[in-house]
């Protein structure tokens, strides 16, 4: 388990997450369990991450990182910005989401303009991210970054921020037609009918078995979800019955006005 030995920055946020060096020389965002959204995003995060991997999905690694108390006393920059106030960091276990090599190095971008975005290696991922979006009904919209390892000229993407997946602090699922798209469609292009999203079917179907669940669950730190195992239980039930159903919500948000495969006719 990396241990954070240094604050780096402030990201942007609702979940006001840092960046932070570890003793094992990566660089991770950091996701605190009194965070803003609530402590069960940080389940969310590790449990979505892990699974969206396991389907192939290009994801940052994702860890359990321990924050000690005395790391938070002598950094100032470790608090929780609330209405009025605000409040020191928890210390403890939190979400880690790796940094993609250090930041001196790489420049990482939330955005890409679509000419920019055409060029990204492997674009198609997001009709395959959308099939875990609809499985998993994330209630926020799809973020991704955006960064070049040295020495490449295209760019990467690295699907981030699974907080909102199981509907955020809700663990239920909510299912709407727009719910879990990438706000620029282009990154669809490839999405010229139902075969696109197939594979990704296919995994969810085949892959994310319930021994696959157990694995991760037995990772998530009880402090994440207040130790109401039975509410985690309930929910990952769900979501293993839910698996045939993103077939339907995929053709759903096709036939939805936004129409975001516009290849798709
Ligand atoms: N693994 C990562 N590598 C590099 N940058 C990252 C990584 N994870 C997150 N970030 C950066 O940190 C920012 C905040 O992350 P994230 O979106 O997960 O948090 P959030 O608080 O839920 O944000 P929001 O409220 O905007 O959705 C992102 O906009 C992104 O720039
Ligand atoms: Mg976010």
């Amino acid at each position: 388990m990396p241990l954070a030995v240094q604050q780096v920055r402030r990201m942007r946020g609702g979940a006001q997450s840092h960046l932070m060096r570890c003793e094992d020389g990566g660089y991770y965002v950091v996701k605190f369990q009194n965070n803003p959204q609530g402590a069960r995003i940080l389940a969310n995060e590790l449990l979505g991450t892990r699974l969206a991997a396991r389907m192939g999905l290009p994801t940052p690694a994702a860890a359990v990182v321990e924050v000690r108390e005395n790391l938070i006393e002598h950094t100032d920059d470790l608090v929780i910005q609330l209405g009025r106030g605000r409040t020191r960091c928890r210390a403890g276990l939190q979400f880690g989401s790796r940094y993609p090599g250090s930041p001196a190095d790489t420049v990482v971008y939330d955005f890409l303009p679509d000419e920019q975005l055409r060029e990204v290696v492997n674009l198609a991922d997001f009709c395959g991210m959308l099939v875990f979006d609809k499985w998993t009904c994330n209630t926020n919209g799809r973020q991704a970054v955006f960064f070049r390892a040295r020495a490449e000229s295209r760019y990467q993407a690295w699907m981030i921020d699974q907080g909102f997946c199981f509907n955020a602090v809700e663990w239920n699922f909510p299912d709407a037609p727009l719910r879990g798209l990438y706000a620029r469609h282009r990154v669809y292009e490839s999405a010229r009918g139902l075969q696109a999203f197939e594979p990704w079917l296919a995994r969810i179907e085949g892959k994310m078995t319930e021994a696959v669940f157990d694995e991760v669950y037995k990772e998530i730190p009880g402090e994440w979800y207040g130790f109401e195992t039975e509410a985690l239980e309930r929910m990952l039930e769900q979501l293993l019955r839910r698996r045939k159903l993103v077939r339907e919500l995929i053709v759903s948000a096709w036939k939805s006005s936004a129409q975001p495969f516009f290849n798709w006719k």
